[in-house]
């Protein structure tokens, strides 16, 4: 029994990067092991190779284990990447016991990627269920004997869960993903699970030759500044965990020639584009029936939030009628199928982020408790759709 009082909290290892260390909230903890999951491809392998030569640059002994690239393939990514330096350890082999053997005066270490290892008393092949959570198992044990932080790599299913038994993510201290557009140098770090701190915060990362730099600005990365004033172009600010983004819609409406006129989206749920054409239809008279329609997010953004709503319904009207929205303006607000204008969460600090990039008007529910006067922006108030666009299309 300990008492709770006299705990006092572990220090945090420096990942070496601040970005990094403040997704998974300040640092890696002592003892505790990280699954990181993403598409191949994506750079799991450079996040993490080039974490363990930061880290080794600061004078901490790190052991990139990988049972899926051999020493030379590796040594030649960590010397493109500069991360390559005296402390940074590669054991390039899938025997995980022998692996784990080699952590002895390390600081930290890597495992890529969990299925990709064997280990010794347990059945299967290779990324079996039991030989991923004999695997995970004993990186858990190791990291926690030691005291040292380490991150697994996951593999993904096409279904974006990571390959293995169920258990994984409940088995490890927490889990990230990094994510990305296949025609973006973007990527996102984000973080699903943590114990040792908050699920709220992103990382932005750009990839090139050099490997991953974060991304300073990120606010504005996914608008183009220049195409606000075509018809079906509407402006919004969505949030990644507290991070928020300038997310720019694009509709396009064309006269179709088929009974049932064609919706396509990327970067958003084409049931939404549906379900919106519609309401657009019923509740304002946009006759969006007799178009196809696309719609995109640029930069290859994805677009989830209810928040976004308003900015889809006025993107769409703005292309049917061909008409362009106002210059500088953001759309905040959820829309319901009886065409009413609801509330978003944490208005204020869109309206900020809006503000500091240079927008001058937002358009949001007149349920919002916000008061005009304190608002960085101009405020229009809408009850519903269709007063929506009254206002902003004549
Ligand atoms: N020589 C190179 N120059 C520039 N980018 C490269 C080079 N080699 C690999 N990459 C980038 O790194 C990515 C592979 O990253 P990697 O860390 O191996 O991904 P993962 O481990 O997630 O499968 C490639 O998709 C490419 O974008
Ligand atoms: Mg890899």
């Amino acid at each position: 029994m300990v008492d709770a009082s006299s705990v006092v909290p572990p220090e945090r290892v420096s990942s070496g990067s601040p970005e990094f260390d403040r997704v998974i909230g300040g640092g890696w903890v002592p003892g505790g092991i990280f699954l990181l999951g993403g598409q191949p491809g994506i750079g799991k392998s450079t996040l993490l190779l080039q974490t363990c030569g930061r880290m080794a640059l600061r004078g901490l002994r790190t052991l990139y284990i990988s049972g899926e690239e051999s020493a030379s393939q590796v040594a030649l990514r960590a010397k493109r990447l500069n991360a390559a330096c005296t402390g940074l350890d590669l054991f390039c082999d899938s025997d995980l016991g022998a692996a784990l053997g080699a952590l002895q005066g390390h600081g930290f270490f890597v495992v890529d990627s969990v299925q990709a290892m064997r280990s010794d008393g347990s059945e299967g092949w290779a990324g079996s269920p039991g030989q991923v959570r004999a695997a995970a198992q004993m990186c858990i044990k190791a990291a926690k004997e030691r005291d040292i932080p380490g991150v697994l790599v996951g593999h993904i299913t096409k279904e974006g869960r990571i390959a293995g038994p169920m258990l994984l993510e409940h088995m490890v201290d927490g889990v990230l993903t990094f994510s990305g557009d296949d025609y973006s140098p973007y990527r996102m770090l984000r973080v699903n699970k943590n114990r040792f701190g908050s699920t709220d915060e992103l990382g932005i990362f750009e990839m090139s030759e050099e490997g991953l730099a974060p991304v300073k600005d990120v606010s504005g990365l996914y608008w183009n500044r220049a195409e606000q004033s075509v018809p079906g172009v509407a402006m919004t600010v969505v949030l990644e965990g507290s991070q928020p983004l300038v997310a720019e819609i694009q509709a396009l409406a064309n006269g179709t020639a088929f009974p049932y006129p064609k919706r396509t989206g990327r970067g958003i749920d084409m049931n939404k584009i549906q379900l919106f054409s519609a309401v657009l239809e019923k509740r304002c008279s946009v006759g969006c029936g007799l178009f196809d329609i696309y719609v995109n997010v640029a930069g290859g953004l994805a677009v989830r939030e209810p928040a976004a709503d308003l900015a889809l319904c006025t993107a769409l009207a703005s292309a049917v009628r061909d008409v362009a929205l106002p210059e500088k303006c953001v759309f905040l607000g959820e829309v319901g199928l009886a065409g009413e204008i609801r509330p978003v969460i944490r208005l204020a600090r869109r309206l900020q982020e809006a503000a500091r990039l240079g927008f001058t008007r937002a358009v949001i529910s007149s349920r919002e408790d916000v008061k005009a006067k304190k608002a960085p922006i101009e405020i229009i108030r809408a009850a519903t759709l269709s007063e929506v666009l009254k206002a902003v299309m004549r």
